[in-house]
This record gives structure tokens, sequence and C-alpha cells, in this order.
């Protein structure tokens, strides 16, 4: 039997060994659905504290619950390690660790170049590779490839196999989840999707094999790009509605009645995120090595990223319109993650929001259900989410909503507010109030 015949064979009747390499928002959620479609799964991951929760059972992921972890934990069908030696006995291996942009807007693969300097250490015939980590067209085969094929004289295709399948979990979303979201598979030989789709078809509803694991790596890109665009095309339509004396949320929704040929995108205080306000900036990044500008990524990069700058001067001229000076008022931020009902503030506009807000003299509080503390990275302060939201909205000279997240109660918080900036149309259904302004 040749070495893919066998692979195979152990993937589809799920006795093969595997593991997942980084245990994120990504990594958790895939070792739980392959866990429970009935495959052995090993965790491995450097952080100790996620290691030592999830041997307890315990999640730290809020879409994914801690009975299923604990569950699967118990049957012996998942267990997690810091130590990557598991590696040397695992048939098929996933790698799902962040790969973020550095300040310089250059793609950062040092956690991918970590990852796989562990694994290279424990490579033999038989094994499957997957990379889940969205990238630059050209990672599997020019970064994987060398270092986890070729330095160990096995054959691509014959000995091992190495595919690309883009991630897309949506986190918060519960329609379309990691076991429902269809998935692109690319291999980097043909022999390598199939023994890759193979693997996924045991856990994953729908594996759509593509031809080469630049096509999968390309389509990720596309996919967010394409929201990307979409959201700058629509700043900046709230910008020119604003010249206008137009409202663009009635604008949209009514766009949105047509039934075919249009979908409907938001505006809003800026891109936040782990995914779409960094990946396109990976396929524009590789652009310029053959000097080609991605002038569209590039375009709606620069719409997106000056979103908080414009929600700013928006509130400036508001407080000014209400004889106010921005420097000195008492300004509280309502949410602050990237997006609604989620706990994750990477990337978020609001943070951007907050610091201009700081550098132009006002007095700064936030309030988020899901975040209790937030530390800027970059410019090195921090905040913690006031206590008493209703007591905060009422003493701000300024609310500003920059995450719309379901469980405020907006009505309230108009009734009790001095003046409200909405920047996501959270109060759009309420109806209009001479104290609410609206992006
Ligand atoms: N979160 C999302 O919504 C989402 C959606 C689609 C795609 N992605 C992509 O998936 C990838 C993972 O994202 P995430 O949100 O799960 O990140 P995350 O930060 O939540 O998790 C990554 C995990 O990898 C671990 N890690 C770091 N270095 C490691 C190493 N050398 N070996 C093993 N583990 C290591 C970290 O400790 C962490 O637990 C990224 O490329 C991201 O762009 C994320």
């Amino acid at each position: 039997m040749s070495i893919k015949t066998d692979l195979i064979k152990k993937l589809k009747d799920k006795s093969a060994k595997m593991a997942i390499l980084g245990l994120g928002y990504v990594g958790l959620p895939l070792a739980v659905v392959f866990g429970e479609a009935g495959f052995k799964v090993t965790g491995v991951d450097p952080d100790k504290r996620k290691i030592d929760a999830l041997a307890k059972g315990e999640s730290y992921i809020p879409d994914v619950k801690s009975d299923a972890v604990s569950k699967l934990v118990k049957g012996g069908m998942f267990t997690a390690t810091t130590d990557f030696s598991v590696l040397k006995d695992m048939d098929a291996v996933s790698i799902c660790v962040p790969t973020p942009l550095r300040q310089t807007g250059d793609p950062d693969m040092s956690y991918i170049v970590s990852a796989m300097e562990e694994l290279s250490k424990y490579m033999h015939k038989g094994m499957v590779v997957v990379l889940e980590s969205t990238t630059y067209p050209g990672t599997t085969r020019e970064l994987l490839l060398p270092k986890l094929g070729t330095d160990h004289n096995l054959t691509i295709g014959e000995d091992w196999f190495l595919a690309f399948s883009p991630e897309r979990v949506d986190p918060g979303r519960e329609d379309f989840t990691t076991i429902n979201t269809p998935k692109v598979m690319g291999g980097i030989t043909q022999a390598c999707g199939e023994v890759a789709t193979a693997w996924y078809e045991g856990a994953i509803k729908t594996v759509h094999h593509v031809s080469t694991a630049e096509a999968a790596e390309m389509s990720k890109l596309l996919e967010n790009t394409f929201r990307m665009i979409n959201i700058g095309l629509v700043n900046e339509l709230a910008i020119m509605c604003e010249y206008l004396g137009v409202d663009v949320w009635e604008v949209i929704d009514a766009a949105a009645t047509k039934p075919f040929g249009f979908m409907k995108f938001t505006p809003g205080p800026g891109l936040g995120g782990h995914c779409i306000p960094i990946d396109p900036l990976y396929l524009s990044w590789k652009m310029r090595s053959f000097n080609y500008n991605a002038r569209f990524i590039e375009l709606a990069s620069e719409i997106n990223t000056n979103m908080p700058r414009y929600v700013v001067s928006r509130l400036l001229e508001a407080m000014n319109d209400l004889g106010k000076t921005l420097k000195g008022s008492k300004v509280l931020v309502m949410g602050v993650a990237y997006k609604p009902d989620i706990d994750d503030v990477r990337e978020s506009p609001s943070l951007d929001v907050i610091g201009l807000l700081q550098k132009k003299g006002a007095d700064v509080s936030y309030h988020d259900p899901y975040i209790p503390h937030i530390h800027h990275e970059y410019d090195g302060w921090h905040m913690d989410s006031v206590k008493d939201l209703m007591k905060s909205v009422k003493e701000a000279d300024a609310v500003v909503i920059v995450t719309n997240h379901k469980v405020y109660d907006y009505k309230a918080v108009i009734e009790s507010a001095k003046f409200v900036f909405d920047s996501r149309n959270a109060t759009g259904k309420l109806g209009a109030f001479a104290n609410v302004e609206r992006l």
C-alpha cells in the first residue's frame, strides 16, 4: 500500500493521530469539531494558562462551550500540552497560529516560523500538514515546503502531504460555525489536496478542493478584500452623504431592498479584528514584490483607517454646535470590541477613537460589558471599563457609540445622555432625537 493510500485509510477510519498547533479563536473550535467527529486530538500551544484551563475542561473562547471541552477531555478525545515533542507520533497536523502585521505594515511570520521550526524537528514519512493561518499567497510553498519537506529529504505528494485551508470562523456567529462553514482546501500537489480533503471531510460538512495551495490562499484574501473594499465604499458614502445632507442609513436600507445585484454593507468608525483590516494588506505587500500597486486595497485601507479621525471630527463639530469644546469635556465611549457581542478588542477602531479623543484633551472613559480592561500596546495606556454605565452616561458631556452591543438599552441611554454620537446606527430604529447625531 502506498503512503498516500495508507494515510487516507487512517484519516477516513479516524485512527490517524492528529494535532492542532495554536489553540486560539480558530484552533480551539477546530479541535472540538475534530474531537466530536471521533478523532483523537492533541492541541499544542505555548500558552500554559490556556493548556491549564483546557486540562480542567474550561474554555476561554466564548464560542466554545466548556461542557464540550470537558466532555472531550474526560472521554480521552482531547488533550492539550505545551510540549511539542508529541508531534513525533502525529499523522496529521493543522497549524492555526497568529499572523499579525508588524507596525510597519509588513506581515509578521514569526509565529508560523516558530511553529514550523518545532514541527520540523518531528517530521516523518506519512504526515499531512495543513496551514490555516491567513497569510500572503505563496507562504505554504515558499516557507513551509522547504523547511518541513525538502530539508528532511521527504518527497512532497509521496512521502508527506502539505495543503492550505483558510479559516473562516466568524466569532459570535451561531448559524455558521466551524462545522457547517464550507472549507476551501488546496494542496501543494494534487495528492496533497486529496489527502488533506479526506482528513477534513471526516469532520467538516463541506470541503471544496481547489487545484493549488495558492488558489486556496488567494480565495481567503479575496473574501476579506471584498469585505474591506465594500466597507471602504460605504464609509466614503457616509462622508459624501454628510456633505449632501442625506441620511446614509436610509440610503443603504433603500438600496438593500433590491433583491439582486446589491449586498448590504454598513459604515462605521473603522475596521477591526484580526482579519478584515489586516489580510488584504498581505496581498498588497506581496504584490509590491512584483512592483504592482494593489490600488483598490490601498484606497479602501486609507478611507477605513481615517474613519476614527472622521468620527472624532464629527463629534468635535457637534460639540461646537452645542457651544462646548471637546477639550475638557467628559466623553464616554460605549463599546470597544471590534464588533458587537464579542470580547475581542484586537485592531478595534475604538482604540484609535479613544486615543484621538485623549489627544484633543477630552476626559475619556469607556464601557464594554465584555471587556473589563484595555491596554493600548503601542501608545502604552491602560483603562478600565466604568462600572456603572448609566451613572457615566448621565455625567458625560457626550456619549459615543463605537460598538453596537445588543445588550445595551439604547432608549435609556438616549433619555439620560446630554448628547449621543452614534457611529453604528445602534439607535436608528428608535427614531430621531434632538440629542442624537448619527454617522
Ligand atoms: N479569529 C478569527 O476570527 C479568525 C478568522 C479567520 C482566520 N483567522 C486567522 O487564523 C489564525 C489564528 O487566529 P486566532 O484568532 O485563532 O489567533 P489567536 O491569537 O486567538 O490564537 C493563536 C494561538 O496560537 C498560539 N501560538 C503562538 N505561537 C505558537 C506556536 N509557535 N506554536 C503553537 N501555538 C502557538 C497562541 O498562544 C494562541 O493561543 C490567524 O492567521 C488569523 O488571521 C482568524
